[in-house]
């Protein structure tokens, strides 16, 4: 099963994949390549260090999207690398018809929030100023209601007397990065 990961930021569950695998814990999963839409993000910096092509590809003109010129853009770059899976790993854009179309039933995303609680953005956030005692995190498959599709799995995560935000925080990207790489392990069992 071949896996595109896409990232904005600093990739910490870009990394936790990439460690599964080199622990042998992926099945047949195999990561060919990550794709950033910033230029700096900490993503990229992963692909040298684990031996995976890791390249920015120019999201211009849109901040929170990827459309037009820039969406056939990215969408000839997955295509060449024949992905069966795309894992939208703190991809921090809005994915269009004509690409969700071209990769139907192939993205995941990971979400900070347990679905359908706290779509959107700051779904850690929202959650904590919400005061919930119990959050958590999904992988769902994409389509084109943002957050809306159908939940693969969920982690929980116990908000506890005496977290703060920061404690808060670091208990939700532990969860995620068991989350993510299982995963991705489970749906490389169909190849
Ligand atoms: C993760 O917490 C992920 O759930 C979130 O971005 C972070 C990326 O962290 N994704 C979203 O909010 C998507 N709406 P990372 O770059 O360290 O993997």
């Amino acid at each position: 099963m071949r896996v595109v990961i896409l990232g904005s930021g600093r990739g910490s569950n870009a990394e936790a994949i990439l460690l599964a695998k080199q622990a042998g814990k992926l099945g047949r999963a195999e990561i060919v390549q990550i794709f950033s839409d910033q230029p700096e993000a900490g993503i990229l910096a992963l692909g040298p260090r684990f031996g995976v092509p890791a390249d920015y590809l120019d999201p211009a003109p849109y901040k929170t999207k990827l459309d037009g010129a820039a969406e056939e853009h990215y969408i000839a770059a997955i295509l060449a690398c024949q992905a069966d899976l795309i894992v939208l790993a703190g991809f921090m854009r809005v994915i269009k018809p004509r690409f969700l179309e071209t990769f139907s039933g192939k993205i995941i995303n990971l979400h900070p929030s347990l679905l359908p609680s706290f779509a959107g953005l700051d779904g850690i956030g929202q959650a904590w100023r919400r005061g919930v005692k119990i959050a958590g995190c999904t992988v769902h498959y994409v389509t084109q209601e943002v957050d809306g599709g159908p939940i693969i799995d969920q982690a929980v995560v116990r908000i506890e007397a005496g977290d703060t935000l920061e404690s808060f925080t670091a208990k939700m990207h532990a969860a995620e990065h068991v989350l993510l790489p299982a995963v991705i392990e489970e749906l490389s069992k169909r190849f």
